[in-house]
């Protein structure tokens, strides 16, 4: 049996930003919460397809937490990074920030999501393990393991 690759999370750290247009506000005149999930569903699958090198879907969203709106004109920047890798599963934690003229950002949105690694036929496939670094590694590692096993006891016990 092969040894198993390993990567570090710089290596699928991704940024993304967006202007926000009148076409992306809801009817209050704020950030519309559908596009933004369109927006962290995007940027998580970048960081799952750059750690797996393979194509992955979205499994699961835990976690995610509206903190703040954003207004027309704000540069919307989402910053996605692997918490966890379990086989062929990726926790990715994005963090959403609005950032103004003076490039201050505020963040407005944290949301843990779940990629699995497919195959042609969308079966799940084994991905690279991750290489931790660091405390704050370490603490984001053990927290996403206790989301990924939390889910396996709910789909056991069915609840
Ligand atoms: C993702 C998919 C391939 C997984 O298939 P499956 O038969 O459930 O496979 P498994 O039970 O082996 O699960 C695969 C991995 O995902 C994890 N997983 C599955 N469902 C999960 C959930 N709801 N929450 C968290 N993790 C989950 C499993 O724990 C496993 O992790 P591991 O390999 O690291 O141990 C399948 O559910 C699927 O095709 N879903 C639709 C995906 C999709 O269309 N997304 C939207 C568009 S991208």
């Amino acid at each position: 049996m092969s040894e198993r690759k390993m990567k570090r999370v710089e290596d699928s750290l991704t940024e993304q930003s967006h202007l926000l247009m009148p076409k992306c506000l809801n009817a209050a005149g704020y950030l519309f919460g559908g596009q933004l999930l369109a927006w962290i569903d995007e940027t998580a699958g970048i960081v799952a397809k750059r750690h797996a090198e393979m194509n992955v879907v979205t499994v699961a969203v835990d976690n995610m937490y509206f903190k703040a709106g954003a207004q027309v004109n704000d540069t919307i920047v989402l910053i996605g990074r692997l918490t966890h890798v379990g086989r062929s599963s990726m926790e990715v934690r994005i963090d959403t920030y609005r950032e103004d003229l003076s490039g201050t950002r505020t963040m407005i949105n944290r949301a843990y999501f779940t990629m699995v690694g497919t195959d042609e036929k969308q079966h799940p496939v084994e991905v690279p393990g991750l290489i931790i670094e660091g405390v704050t590694q370490q603490i984001e590692f053990e927290a996403a393991k206790k989301r990924a096993n939390l889910w396996k006891v709910r789909r056991q016990e069915g609840f």
